[in-house]
């Protein structure tokens, strides 16, 4: 039966802390997708030296992600560590030759991350590898002949790079080789960042505009407490305020939404309500996930080893892709 299920690949990086944007932007369907899919779940270190990092923090902060998601509710055996599947690597190099560079050129994420590098020092180096990073992406996915990827919508233009890289390498060597992976997504696309509701919730913008979804309660409260509400839109439901609603819906208070939404069209909503609310809301979300994630650092040496073995389970099925491959596009394997 299980051979009929169709596959479902995502990844993550491992940036020290999932937060909320993550959570409820991808990891939350990861889980669920669990039950009726092939799913393969990774955590791509080599994705994360494309910026800035230090070695000690970025394989301590790899364990971390990992052992995160599996308090999230991933299970162990569909859980990889991309650096322990090399084969990833390889193929990225195989297909970065099915793309070209001014295709790599448009692709937002390079631009955004090196404005930010240059925004703190302009002469910032800006690595090839951060130019490259889209097509290591493009190989997480095509290795596993993926049909679903659940990500969040700033992940969308990478996903369509994939499935041109697919289109162009099936075309190019005449055979219905790699799957079009398509995207699947949650309720909240787009989480905003609770300091600056222009932005998306994301760590690389500082510490206060993240909720670590592993942080203490208290600090969840302060963060949620100080969220910009209003930032001077004339009419409507302003970006951090429809913010604070769908997160409170996404906690699972659904009573709490009808009658605060009441009373903000009856011009009657006070923000101290609506952000006690979600405090409340999000404290009992990640309640359970934070005491299994002190269960498993308590066992951590078990649950890093278990990762291991589904790593180089999981490995099998990027090496017959890779020999696959090199088959197809004229490099030699150890046996011609
Ligand atoms: P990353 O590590 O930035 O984020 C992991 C997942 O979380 C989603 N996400 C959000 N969703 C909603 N609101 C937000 N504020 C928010 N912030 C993050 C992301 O869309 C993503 O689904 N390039 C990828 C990692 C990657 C990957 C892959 C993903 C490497 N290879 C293969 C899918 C398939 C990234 O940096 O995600």
């Amino acid at each position: 039966m299980s051979d009929q299920k169709k596959n479902v690949l995502s990844c993550i990086q491992p940036t020290g802390d999932i937060h909320l944007g993550n959570y409820l932007g991808a990891i939350k369907n990861w889980v669920d997708l669990q039950e009726d899919y092939n799913c393969t779940y990774g955590v791509v270190d080599y994705h994360s030296m494309t910026m800035p990092y230090k070695a000690k923090n970025l394989r301590e902060n790899t364990w971390k992600m990992a052992l995160q998601l599996l308090a999230c509710g991933i299970q162990p055996e569909n859980l990889f560590i991309q650096s322990l599947i090399p084969e990833h690597s390889e193929l990225c190099w195989i297909l970065g030759n099915l793309c070209s560079f001014g295709r790599l050129n448009l692709m937002t994420q390079f631009k955004d991350k090196t404005s930010q590098l240059k925004e703190s020092d302009k002469d910032a180096f800006v690595s090839g590898g951060l130019f490259y990073y889209p097509v290591l992406q493009a190989a997480d996915i095509l290795i596993y002949h993926a049909d679903f990827v659940p990500i969040g919508k700033d992940q969308v233009q990478h996903l369509e790079l994939s499935r041109d890289i697919a289109q162009r390498f099936n075309h190019q060597f005449d055979k219905e080789y790699f799957t079009h992976p398509e995207p699947l997504f949650t309720k909240n696309t787009k989480i905003l960042s609770l300091a600056n509701p222009a932005k998306k919730m994301s760590k690389s913008l500082g510490e206060k505009h993240y909720v670590n979804i592993f942080g203490d309660e208290a600090r969840i409260r302060k963060q949620v407490k100080s969220a910009v509400t209003d930032t001077g839109e004339s009419e409507g439901i302003s970006p951090g305020v429809q913010n604070l609603f769908d997160l409170l819906l996404a906690s699972g208070k659904i009573d709490d939404h009808t009658s605060l939404m009441n009373d903000f069209n009856n011009d009657a909503l006070r923000y101290s309500d609506l952000k006690n609310a979600v405090a409340e809301g999000l404290v009992v979300l990640c309640k359970p996930m934070k005491e299994r994630y002190d269960e498993i650092n308590f066992n951590k040496k078990e649950f890093k080893n278990r990762i291991k073995d589904s790593s180089s389970d999981i490995r099998k099925s990027a090496k017959k892709t890779l020999r696959e491959v090199k088959e197809i596009v004229g490099i030699l394997n150890p046996k011609d």
